[in-house]
This record gives structure tokens, C-alpha cells and sequence, in this order.
């Protein structure tokens, strides 16, 4: 709620919306609104608190879920917008910033984006659909009226600035802001990193400034990253797998990141909905890929799920 009267303030497109505070203002307000409309909870949900509603009868049970055990929940409706999203993060320091490449986070649990949402069943960097034109879009709509307002309302704010975009017809509006970097995101990100991110980090914590004249490097080529998860996640799932790292062989360009493990009497265990995210960096998308899911293969255990189609 903060977060879109901050946007409305300050000219910062983004989708329609209202904010209501009861069960008959919703069902008032969103006869305003054509299907389908998005509801998002004020509250923090666990990735949990939006709800995309085809028509009245979804409304009227989301209205009951929610004010059934909450009252006083702050709602935004908000007009369903069309596109492809991607992310795009920016370091700052409160007046200057520094990108990072763009990158998409796939979110649904199956392929071709369907299920329920998830913390993110993969990413590539860069998304595709983040061009040049777009990324200056995204840099004179978004982060530099963000990092104004900011300043202008008299919030001091250094670190990350993570904008959630929906790109349409090559304009940008905002999903979402997070005040850090996005997962599985950042392994797509970090891993093309050349510079080291202390030089980078260490300024901006120590004395909230970000060094202009450090030149800093990113691998040209993309990266693909798989998250690897435990059967029946984003739902209830169980603990405790043996993960096999045994066929493991350490290869140029390939990551493999622990999510959710744990090590107990020298076994490495599922220990997390989302276990394991594998990294690979190639000359195109279509070799990260098949880097990447070669290093899956050699990783399965009898509960791993994961989706096939990142970066496809
Ligand atoms: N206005 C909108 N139009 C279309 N899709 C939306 C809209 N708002 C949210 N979504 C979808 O719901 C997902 C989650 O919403 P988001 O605002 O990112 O909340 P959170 O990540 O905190 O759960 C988005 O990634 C997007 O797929
Ligand atoms: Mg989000």
C-alpha cells in the first residue's frame, strides 16, 4: 500500500488501483474493475498474498478467506496487467546507482508457467525482453523517480533497489519493489559478476556511498540457474533425502548452490522446499541450458522436482 501511493506520488507507472479496508469496500470498489483483477494482502504472506481473481465468485471467496480471519487487513485491488515480467536491480546510495544486469525468475511451480506461485522455480540473466530501450525505460520511469522521491520525502536509503517489471509493448510498468536482491535471481546475476562485490558492498555499508570510478565487470554471457525442489513444494513436502554428489564433477562455468540442505553424520540431506540451484554460464541460452540440466541429471534424487523449460 505504501509502496503504490509512493508510485502514484511520484508518477511512477504502474497498474490501477484502490485500497480498501473491509469485505463490503472490496465488493464495492471492484465493480470498477474488469476480470481478471488482482488482489494483493498488506500484510506479509510468504509469497502467498496475491490473488489473481477471474471473476465475482473468486472475489467473494478470496473476501472471506481473508476478512474471515483478519480484520482491519489493508487490500489493494489493481488492474491485471498483460506482458512479461522481469526484474531489474540497481545498487544505490541514496542519489547515485549502479544496475545490474536484467534477469527473469520464473515463478509458477510447472512448466509453461502454470501452478501456484513459488518463491521461483528458476531464472535466466539477462531476460530477453529487458532491451536497451527498455532498461532506459526502466532507468528514467522507475529507479531514478524512486531514488528522487526518496529523497525528496526525506528517506535516506542505500542498498538495493529491486524493481519487479511487467514489460508490454516495450514500456514497463511495476509489479512490486523488494529492498534486496531477488532468489533465484541473484544466482543468474552474482555468478556473472567478475568484479569482487565487496569493493562494491563495502562502501555503500560503511559510509553509505557507492564508488562511481570502480569499473565494474559482468560476463557478457547469460546464465541460466534450475532450482531443484522437494516433491509436493510450494505445499507441504518432507525433509531429509540423500542427495548423491558422488557423479559431481567440477566444471568451468557451473554452480551449485545449497538452498535448503543440511549435512548430518557426513550425508548431505533435503533440508527445504527449494534444495539446490544449479548455475551454468555459456556463449548462448541454449548451451547454459544444457550445461545446466546436465548438472540436474547428475544431481536427482527419488523426491526432486524441477522444471524443464528455464530459459527455453
Ligand atoms: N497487477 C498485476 N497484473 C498481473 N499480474 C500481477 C499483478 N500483480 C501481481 N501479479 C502476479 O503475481 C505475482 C506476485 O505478485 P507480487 O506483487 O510480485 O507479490 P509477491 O512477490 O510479494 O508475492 C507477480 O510475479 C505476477 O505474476
Ligand atoms: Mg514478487
Amino acid at each position: 500500500v505504501w509502496a503504490k501511493d509512493f508510485m502514484f506520488r511520484h508518477g511512477i507507472p504502474t497498474a490501477k488501483f484502490n485500497i480498501v479496508e473491509s469485505k463490503s469496500d472490496l465488493l464495492s470498489v471492484v465493480k470498477e474493475y474488469s476480470f481478471p483483477l488482482v488482489i494483493k494482502m498488506e500484510s506479509l504472506q510468504g509469497g502467498k498474498g496475491v490473488f489473481i481473481c477471474e471473476n465475482k465468485k473468486e472475489v467473494e471467496s478470496v473476501a472471506e478467506k481473508i476478512y474471515g480471519e483478519l480484520s482491519g487487513e489493508k487490500l489493494l485491488v489493481e488492474e491485471f496487467l498483460k506482458g512479461v515480467e522481469a526484474s531489474y536491480m540497481v545498487f544505490c546510495d541514496g542519489k547515485n546507482y549502479v544496475p545490474l544486469p536484467s534477469s527473469k525468475d520464473h515463478k509458477k511451480i510447472y512448466e509453461g508457467e502454470k501452478g501456484p506461485n513459488t518463491g521461483g522455480m528458476g531464472a535466466i540473466s539477462p531476460a530477453p525482453v529487458m532491451t536497451d530501450k527498455v532498461i532506459e525505460k526502466a532507468k528514467k520511469k522507475v529507479i531514478e523517480p524512486v531514488i528522487k522521491g526518496l529523497r525528496e520525502e526525506g528517506i535516506e536509503y542505500n542498498g538495493i533497489i529491486y524493481a519487479g517489471l511487467m514489460v508490454e509493448n516495450e514500456s514497463v510498468r511495476v509489479l512490486e519493489f523488494n529492498v534486496r536482491l531477488g532468489d533465484p535471481e541473484t544466482q543468474s546475476i552474482l555468478t556473472r559478476l567478475e568484479t569482487d562485490i565487496l569493493d562494491i558492498l563495502y562502501p555503500l555499508g560503511k559510509e553509505g556511498r557507492l564508488s562511481m570510478d570502480l569499473d565494474i565487470k559482468w560476463d557478457n554471457r547469460p546464465s541460466v540457474c534450475v532450482v531443484m525442489a522437494q516433491y509436493g513444494y510450494p505445499g507441504k513436502y518432507e525433509k531429509g533425502s540423500q542427495i548423491d554428489f558422488s557423479k559431481l564433477k567440477k566444471e568451468k562455468d557451473v554452480y551449485v548452490f545449497h538452498a535448503g540442505t543440511s549435512l548430518k553424520d557426513g550425508k548431505i540431506l533435503t533440508n527445504g522446499g527449494r534444495v539446490l540451484n544449479i548455475v551454468a554460464i555459456s556463449d548462448t541460452i541454449t548451451n547454459a541450458r544444457k550445461k545446466a540440466y546436465e548438472k540436474v541429471d547428475s544431481l536427482k534424487w527419488e523426491k526432486a522436482v524441477f522444471r524443464k523449460d528455464i530459459g527455453l
